[in-house]
């Protein structure tokens, strides 16, 4: 089973990044975690890895992500403004988690809306790096049925 997990802009900083709101953990750390944490799921999951500054590229990644069996996505800032990534995920039709290290419904009105969360199957929001292991776990029950 393949899986995608796409970061989002400014999620290169992690660690330093306003560690009171994202944690003290880098994203390189989140991903050895979410590689060992998917160990424990099943032996038959890979995970592939990429974050970007840029929207375009985030949309050029999801529409090469045919071969894939499900997506993680953190779009970040991108959550609140781009309409261009859920066309994406809608447009290959691939089953995706939407993930926030913080709790996006109870921080400034404008997080609230996400133009992600209608391309995606659910999402997790608020459990730091353990919104991606509770992710993969959500997105493996739901592809290991089919
Ligand atoms: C975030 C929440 C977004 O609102 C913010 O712009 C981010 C990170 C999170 O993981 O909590 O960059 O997606």
């Amino acid at each position: 089973m393949k899986i995608l997990v796409i970061n989002g802009p400014n999620l290169n900083l992690l660690g330093t990044r306003e560690p009171e709101i994202y944690g003290y953990t880098t994203l390189l750390d989140i991903n050895q975690e979410l590689v060992e944490y998917a160990k424990t799921l099943s032996n038959e999951i890979e995970l592939s890895f990429f974050q970007s500054n840029i929207e375009g590229e985030i949309v050029d990644k999801i529409q090469q992500s045919a071969d894939f069996d499900g997506l993680i996505i953190n779009p970040a800032a991108y959550t609140h403004t781009s309409i261009a990534i859920g066309d994406a995920i809608k447009a290959v039709g691939i089953k995706a988690v939407e993930v926030h290290l913080s709790n996006v419904s109870n921080r400034e009105e404008y997080r609230k809306n996400s133009f992600i969360s209608n391309s995606c199957i659910g999402v997790v929001s608020g459990f730091k790096k353990d919104s991606y292991k509770m992710g993969l776990l959500g997105l493996y029950n739901v592809a290991k049925r089919i």
